[in-house]
Formats: C-alpha cells, sequence, structure tokens
C-alpha cells in the first residue's frame, strides 16, 4: 500500500516536471531549463515504475530491465551526440516509429495474454473485457500508423525516398475506406476477438500509415513530423491504458495534444488546411510545377556583394536549410556584427518552416549569439523588405519563392513566404539553380534585382568578410572601404 502511494506520489510528479518541460521548450530563454525538467521527469518515471516492477517480478527479470535500459540509454547518448542538426527531423521520426512498434507490441502482448489466461489471472475484470478488447484493437491500430508513418516520414526526410507525393487514384477513398473498415472490424472484435481480426486489422493500420505519408509531399512533411509526434504520443496513452500506467498515459497524452497544436500551428503559417494535412493530403492536388528554370539569372563574386553590402543602409538576412549544411551561422554572425558596427541596420528574417524542424534557424543563431532582438519571425518583418537596401538569402529557397503567392498552380501556392523580392537588392547564395526541399523552381532567381553567389554558403560569407577588411592581415577590399563612406 505504502510503495503504491509512493508510486503514485512519484507519477504526479513526473507528470508535473512534463508539463514544466514542455512549458520551458516553449521558449528560447527558458528551453534548456526545459530539457532538464524533461530529463528528470523522465528519471522520476522509469525509477519508480522500476521499483514497482521489483515487487511482483523475479530479481531476473528486474535484473533485465535494467539491462535493457542501459543498453538504450548508451545507444541513445551515441546517436544524440553523432546526430548532425540537419539529421534531427528524420532521427525524430525513427523515434517515433518505435514508440508506434511498442504500442503495437504492448497490444498484442495484451490481447495473447488474456487469451491465455482468461480475464482470471490479468486485471481485466470479465465485465470491462469488451472495454479491454477495443483497447487492444485502439492501441494496435494508431501504433502501427505511427509505425509505418513514421518509417516513410524517415526514408522521405533523409532522402532515401523520393519527397513527392504518392497519388493512387482514389487515395482519399482508399483513407476513408481503412477508417471505415477499422471502425467495423473493432465493433466486431469487441463481439468475437478472434486471432484473424487481430491480424487484420494490424495490416490495415500498417498500409495505412504507409499510404498517409507517401501521399504528402514536399513543403507539407515538416506537419507530418509533427503530427507523427502527436500520433506517437496518443501510440503511448492507448499503451498506458493496456499496461494500466497512468503516468503514461498523461504523458502519452501530453505529447499527444501538444503535438496536434504544433500541427495545427504549422499548417496555419503555412496556409495549409488541417484537415487535408492529416488525412494524407486530403484535397491536395497533385504537384504540377517543374523544377525547370525559367529565364536568365545574374550572378555576383563576393567582392561584389561586400561592395553591395557597404553601400546599404539595411539589410535583412532570410537564412534556411542551407545555412545550416554549411554551417554559415558562425560567419554570418560575425558578418552583422561588422555591419553594425559600421552603422548598418542588420535584422533576420525567418520563416517558419526554415531548415527542417521548427525554430531551426533560431538555434543556429542562438548558438552563433546573434541577439534575439534583431532575430525576427516572418509576421513581424515581411513588410519590411520594401524599405531595404539589401537582402541576404543565405541557403533558403522554398521559403522565399515568390511562386507561392503569384502562382495558383504552383504545388506551394497559398504558403506565406518571405517577401524578399520587394528590397532593391537580393543576394541568393547557394551552390547551383537547384530547386529546394519542395522541387519547385524559384522565380526569384530571375528577378531583375537578384543576383546569384554561386557556392558553399559558409565560404562565400568568409570571403564577403575578408573583402569586408575583417580578417585584420589580409587587406581589406579598397573598393567596400570607400562604397562606405560614399555610399550613404
Ligand atoms: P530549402 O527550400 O530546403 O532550400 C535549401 C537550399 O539550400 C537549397 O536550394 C540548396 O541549394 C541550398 N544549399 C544546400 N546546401 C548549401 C550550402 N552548403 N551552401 C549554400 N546553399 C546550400 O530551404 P528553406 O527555404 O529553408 O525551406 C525549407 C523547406 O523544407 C520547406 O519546403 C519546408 O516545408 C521543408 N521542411 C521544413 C521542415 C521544418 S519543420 N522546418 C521540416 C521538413 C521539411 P543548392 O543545392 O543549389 O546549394
Amino acid at each position: 500500500m505504502t510503495s503504491l502511494t509512493a508510486s503514485h506520489s512519484a507519477d504526479l510528479v513526473a507528470a508535473l516536471l512534463f508539463i514544466l518541460s514542455l512549458a520551458g521548450l516553449s521558449q528560447h530563454r527558458t528551453s534548456r531549463a526545459g530539457v532538464v525538467y524533461g530529463i528528470a521527469g523522465m528519471a522520476c518515471a522509469l525509477v519508480a515504475t522500476v521499483v514497482v516492477a521489483a515487487q511482483s517480478i523475479t530479481a531476473g527479470a528486474v535484473t533485465l530491465i535494467v539491462l535493457a535500459m542501459a543498453l538504450g540509454a548508451a545507444i541513445g547518448l551515441w546517436r544524440a551526440r553523432r546526430v548532425e542538426m540537419t539529421q534531427m527531423p528524420e532521427l525524430i521520426a525513427v523515434l517515433h516509429s518505435f514508440v508506434g512498434l511498442a504500442a503495437v507490441l504492448v497490444g498484442w502482448n495484451s490481447y495473447l495474454e488474456v487469451e491465455a489466461h482468461g480475464t482470471a489471472q490479468t486485471r481485466v475484470g470479465a465485465g470491462l473485457l469488451g472495454i479491454h478488447h477495443a483497447e487492444v484493437f485502439i492501441g494496435v491500430f494508431i501504433g502501427a500508423v505511427t509505425f509505418t508513418g513514421s518509417i516513410v516520414a524517415f526514408l522521405k526526410l533523409s532522402a532515401r525516398i523520393k519527397s513527392r507525393p504518392l497519388t493512387l487514384p482514389g487515395k482519399n477513398a482508399l483513407n476513408l475506406g481503412a477508417l471505415g473498415a477499422f471502425v467495423a472490424l473493432t465493433v466486431w472484435f469487441t463481439v468475437r476477438p478472434d486471432l484473424p481480426l487481430m491480424i487484420a486489422v494490424t495490416a490495415l493500420a500498417l498500409t495505412l500509415g504507409w499510404h498517409l505519408v507517401a501521399s504528402i509531399g514536399g513543403g507539407d512533411m515538416p506537419v507530418v513530423v509533427s503530427m507523427l509526434n502527436s500520433y506517437s504520443g496518443w501510440a503511448a496513452a492507448a499503451a498506458g491504458f493496456l499496461l494500466d500506467n497512468n503516468l503514461l498515459i498523461v504523458t502519452g497524452a501530453l505529447v499527444g495534444s501538444s503535438g496536434a497544436y504544433l500541427s495545427y500551428i504549422m499548417c496555419k503559417a503555412m496556409n495549409r488546411s488541417f484537415i487535408s494535412v492529416i488525412a494524407g493530403g486530403f484535397g491536395i492536388e497533385a504537384p504540377t510545377g517543374g523544377g525547370e528554370e525559367q529565364g536568365e539569372h545574374r550572378e555576383v563574386r563576393p567582392a561584389e556583394a561586400a561592395e553591395m553590402l557597404a553601400r546599404a543602409r539595411s539589410v535583412i538576412i532570410t537564412p534556411g536549410y542551407g545555412m545550416a549544411v554549411a554551417q554559415a551561422q558562425h560567419p554570418v554572425a560575425e558578418l552583422t556584427r561588422h555591419l553594425r558596427e559600421r552603422g548598418v541596420e542588420v535584422r533576420f528574417g525567418v520563416h517558419p518552416v526554415a531548415g527542417r524542424l521548427p525554430g531551426h534557424m533560431n538555434v543556429l543563431l542562438a548558438e552563433a549569439k546573434v541577439p534575439y532582438d534583431i532575430v525576427l519571425e516572418m509576421d513581424e518583418i515581411n513588410d519590411d523588405f520594401a524599405g531595404t537596401s539589401v537582402v541576404l538569402v543565405i541557403g533558403a529557397n522554398d521559403t522565399v519563392n515568390p511562386a507561392a503567392t503569384d502562382d495558383p498552380s504552383s504545388p506551394i501556392a497559398g504558403m506565406p513566404v518571405l517577401r524578399v523580392w520587394e528590397a532593391e537588392q537580393v543576394i541568393v547564395f547557394k551552390r547551383s539553380m537547384a530547386s529546394g526541399y519542395a522541387g519547385v523552381q524559384n522565380p526569384l532567381f530571375f528577378r531583375e534585382n537578384s543576383s546569384m553567389l554561386f557556392g558553399d554558403a559558409k565560404r562565400s560569407v568568409e570571403e564577403i568578410l575578408r573583402a569586408l577588411g575583417t580578417d585584420g592581415g589580409h587587406g581589406a577590399a579598397p573598393a567596400a572601404r570607400q562604397a562606405t563612406t560614399a555610399g550613404r
């Protein structure tokens, strides 16, 4: 009795720590504290679970649990140390697939246990058998959808398969049909819990998860990742019901609801219908736009870019995925410092889905010690491009694509973008004319006020810094220095 009370208290403390963790993670300034609360909550939950389990299982089984935890922790630490920031979304997708698989296994185990022992030796009372059957079925269904959906997301994010949406004929009818079949099978299973029905729902959910995510493409993948995060939370909550574990139910519900809310916020930011994305691209047409070029582009060299910057009154930097790939945030921060010392107003415009995970750019800029107050969100800065001398597009592409606002047939039509083309001059830092994540060509590159600065973004920014004379030894580009005084 005492140990049960202690375990309930530990559950309560862990749940509160998880809530504090979510609150902390919602802001950059408090995010470190958020991580610490999360670790403390998880440690508390694990210790309490093992202590309670130790009273009803053998010492050998406890040893096995501790060994499994140690092995899992070692693998987790090893992966976390090695993973690049750019690979984070794919790692998250893999981790979601584990939660889904765990929920499927818990569901199957619970089904087989009750089938083998009847209700007598399990926690399930005879009167609650129907509810238990429904729990098993729903848990397996959510877990299996999460499992295959996350694997497809991982394959797409890591470019192991194409990110274009799969458009099977009648794909919406297929999804709706699968949901209808699930409801019918659930009713059937609560009446007659036969093994073939368990196999059928597992196969159905595995196929549905694969099809749902395969049908979503390009720019909508960020929403898919947070949607799978939400599904994995509900899968964990379902497993919590089966294991009679209150903390797992609470934690699953926290993850499920916060993931759903994040998906909703991202859909709003991208002007996408939440329902259509979570329903596997329901109502979204297959993209027709290609990656073909649309005219002539102009090129500039770093020294010319330095001259333009030296003459500028105001500069806005819009970073994207390429800045993360190039790890250009430190020279970009150095360039910012240098230009501000020269009296140039420098600000950053960050698109909500720039990069490959929410807050990706903010994390990189904070790491490079760019002051928070000059890093603005898209809505805060979008009206200011018109009065800006120079915009530096550093490795961004889809998030600055005017086709989103100008071309209704574009696959990214309707997605709000940074209106960089309204500035006097735009310099685009990238390595080639290749399209961005959504696979759509960018008309920005062919505008009269745009120039392409080809090459790795880090190297290009470093060369601009040298041309501006910041390396204290290799000499400044005289033209750039003169322009500073003459141009303003
Ligand atoms: P993207 O559209 O992905 O374009 C990035 C550009 O960076 C590419 O065109 C690439 O061109 C360039 N690049 C790559 N490596 C570079 C390097 N070393 N130096 C210079 N340039 C380099 O970027 P974005 O504007 O940030 O848009 C993000 C896209 O990802 C959106 O479509 C979004 O929906 C999607 N997405 C976002 C998330 C989240 S949550 N943020 C998650 C998944 C997907 P080159 O190859 O020619 O250099």
